[in-house]
């Protein structure tokens, strides 16, 4: 089954989608990116080319359901069934609690809880059809745990902990997986823009790997999680990749 894998990965031409993009081209799977970014697409489209004929690239917001059904009907007319699905699409906004407006909350609950549900609840019709099929959401550590400022951002995440929970549970006899990976810090254009530099080093001085990851790290625990020769018994986990920020005491080896 595994050689047979044909994989979307929502806001896969940026960051971490992009890289599981190229993860799963490196596999020999194929690839449907969709993001609503056409620049990102033209750029990722350049800097991958046509590897093999093993990747498409189409234009989809996720908060647009029809265009969600659209995305997964065409992918699988491109490449036959599809099975696997990673929701990487997500935006960020960091504001204290009391500063966050209501748009703000509704523009990433929007995107990062619903728009990730819509396009599993469509993938996952699809995959029962076939009785199989991996889902992968990528959440985040601010879906796990009170990171200040990610009042909004972190709840959608946590939302996404629990639409994992619930669809692995629900869709588990019907042979389909979900699971969700919670990144750390990663180096990509979306923290370029949220993190200031005091943030950083604050979150630097927390991680006991004592850096960001890159988007290759989650990269490689998102084709685990897509390949059921290596995960068929994981369903309804959140993999955190963070270098040990969610387990850190107090005491790490730069206080003690
Ligand atoms: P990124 O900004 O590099 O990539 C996100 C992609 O999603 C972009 O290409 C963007 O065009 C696309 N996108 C945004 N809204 C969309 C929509 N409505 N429909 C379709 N595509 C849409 O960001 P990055 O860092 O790669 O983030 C990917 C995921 O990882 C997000 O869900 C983010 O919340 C999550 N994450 C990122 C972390 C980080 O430190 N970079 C940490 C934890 C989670």
């Amino acid at each position: 089954m595994a050689d047979q894998q044909t994989v979307l990965v929502t806001g896969g031409a940026s960051g971490i989608g992009l890289a599981i993009v190229k993860a799963v081209l490196a596999e020999g799977w194929r690839a449907f990116v969709a993001d609503v970014n056409q620049t990102s697409l033209d750029r990722s489209r350049d800097a991958l080319g046509e590897a093999g004929g093993k990747v498409r690239f189409a234009a989809l917001n996720v908060t647009d359901e029809a265009a969600v059904t659209q995305c997964i009907a065409a992918c699988e007319d491109e490449f036959g069934a599809l099975t696997g699905l990673v929701n990487s699409a997500g935006i960020a906004k960091a504001a204290p609690a009391l500063d966050t407006t209501a748009e703000m909350f509704r523009s990433m609950l929007e995107v990062n809880l619903i728009g990730s549900f819509v396009v599993a609840r469509e993938a996952a019709k699809r995959m029962q059809q076939r009785g199989a099929g991996s889902i992968v959401n990528i959440a985040s550590v601010s879906g796990i745990l009170g990171n200040e400022g990610r009042i909004a951002y972190g709840a959608t995440k946590g939302g996404v902990i629990v639409v994992t929970q619930v669809m692995a549970v629900e869709l588990a006899g019907a042979g389909i997986r979900v699971n969700a990976i919670a990144p750390g810090p990663v180096e990509t254009p979306l923290v370029q823009q949220v993190h200031t530099p005091e943030a950083r080093a604050a979150w630097i001085s927390t991680i006991p790997q004592r850096r960001y990851a890159s988007a290759d790290d989650i990269a490689g625990a998102a084709v685990f999680l897509l390949d059921g020769r290596k995960s068929g018994y994981v369903t309804g986990q959140t993999l955190c990749v963070d270098g040990g920020f969610t387990i850190a005491g107090i005491m790490t080896s730069a206080s003690a």
